[in-house]
Order: C-alpha cells, then sequence, then structure tokens
C-alpha cells in the first residue's frame, strides 16, 4: 500500500538485500490466491528483508509477496514516518478474526497500481493472528492506518485490490488505463 502522506525514504539499516521487480496492474498474478507458508526458515527471511527493501524504494507502507511475484502467504508492514525510525513489521499467514462494525475511510493507493489513489472504506478495528519473524502465533488488534493497511495487504494475498472495493465505473477506468499503459510499453512485434 502506498500512502502519500506517510512515505519515507530507504535508509541503508537492513544491510544486504535486493530490490525485487513489482508486478504491476493488469499482470494476471496479481489476481492469483497466495499459498500458506509452511515454515519460517532462513530463505523466508531473506525474501521478507527483500520485500521490505523493495517497499521501501517505492516507497510504501505496505507489500504482499505476491507483489515481487511470490505467491506465499506473507506481508511486510512498515508505518514509521520519514523522521521517525523504521518500524518493519513481518506478517506471515495472516487471518483477521475479527473486524469492528465501524467503519473508517482512507484514501488507499497500491505500488501495484502506481499513481492512482481512491479512498475506500473499511472495518475501522481488526483482530489479526498470524505468525512473527521467530515463528511465533501472535495476536493483534489494530487501528487506524495499521487496521486498513493489514486489510488492503490481506486483501493481496486472496487476489484482491484496493480498487475491487471502488465503483465499478472507477475500476473499470483504471483498469482500462492500466492496460493501455501496459500495451504501450510491449516492444512492437515482427509480421510476417
Ligand atoms: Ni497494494
Amino acid at each position: 500500500m502506498f500512502c502519500p502522506v506517510d512515505a519515507f525514504h530507504w535508509t541503508s539499516y537492513l544491510g544486504a538485500m535486493s530490490i525485487k521487480p513489482l508486478i504491476i496492474l493488469p499482470d494476471p498474478i496479481l489476481r492469483l490466491g497466495s499459498k500458506p507458508v509452511e515454515r519460517v526458515d532462513a530463505p523466508l527471511l531473506k525474501l521478507a528483508d527483500d520485500m521490505l527493501e523493495t517497499m521501501y524504494d517505492a516507497p510504501g507502507i505496505g507489500l504482499a509477496a505476491i507483489q515481487v511475484g511470490e505467491p506465499l502467504r506473507m506481508l511486510v508492514i512498515d508505518l514509521a514516518k520519514e523522521d521517525e525510525t523504521p518500524a518493519p513489521q513481518l506478517f506471515v499467514n495472516p487471518e483477521i478474526l475479527a473486524t469492528s462494525d465501524e467503519r473508517s475511510v482512507y484514501e488507499e493507493g497500491c505500488l501495484s497500481i502506481p499513481d492512482y489513489y481512491a479512498e475506500v472504506e473499511r472495518p475501522a478495528t481488526v483482530r489479526v493472528k498470524y505468525v512473527d519473524r521467530d515463528g511465533k502465533v501472535m495476536e493483534m488488534e489494530a487501528d487506524g492506518l495499521l487496521a486498513t493497511c493489514l486489510q488492503h495487504e490481506i486483501d493481496h494475498l486472496d487476489g484482491v485490490l484496493f480498487i475491487d472495493h471502488i465503483s465499478k465505473l472507477k475500476r473499470d477506468m483504471v483498469v482500462k488505463k492500466f492496460k493501455k499503459l501496459a500495451k504501450d510499453r510491449q516492444p512492437a512485434r515482427m509480421v510476417g
């Protein structure tokens, strides 16, 4: 997820990692359902660190593994502001256990749908179960931007994008625009 207000610069504290190419709308990969992670091991943590670097570079505040082409149920979030110490969080196999009746509206963006923003209404508070970096099962109650960000990223694990929560008219316009952009990026084909 990209939030224009909370975006901050990548800082080099995380060491040797690599930026991965982002999967962009209308790539059908974004519509895949992701598989549960079986164990939190070194390769998985390397992927998590690469996702963080990719997210900081963008810059964004949340990223799901499928957005770098890995159909695994994991996501990273860091809501620290530009002038704050980075606070990366890893959520493996996250599950929403409960949501509040109270709703809130945030202007959302997505690193897979660059430069498009729209207001989305979602439950204001969520209770989430997940596995952390140490492989421990955790539960967390989130509200505010974290609640929105978690719901946005968990949606990605089921192939759902934030534009699925806006009107069909607006969504069709965005998809059409990104289809055209993708077409324009394709090299001209040889004929004959
Ligand atoms: Ni997104």
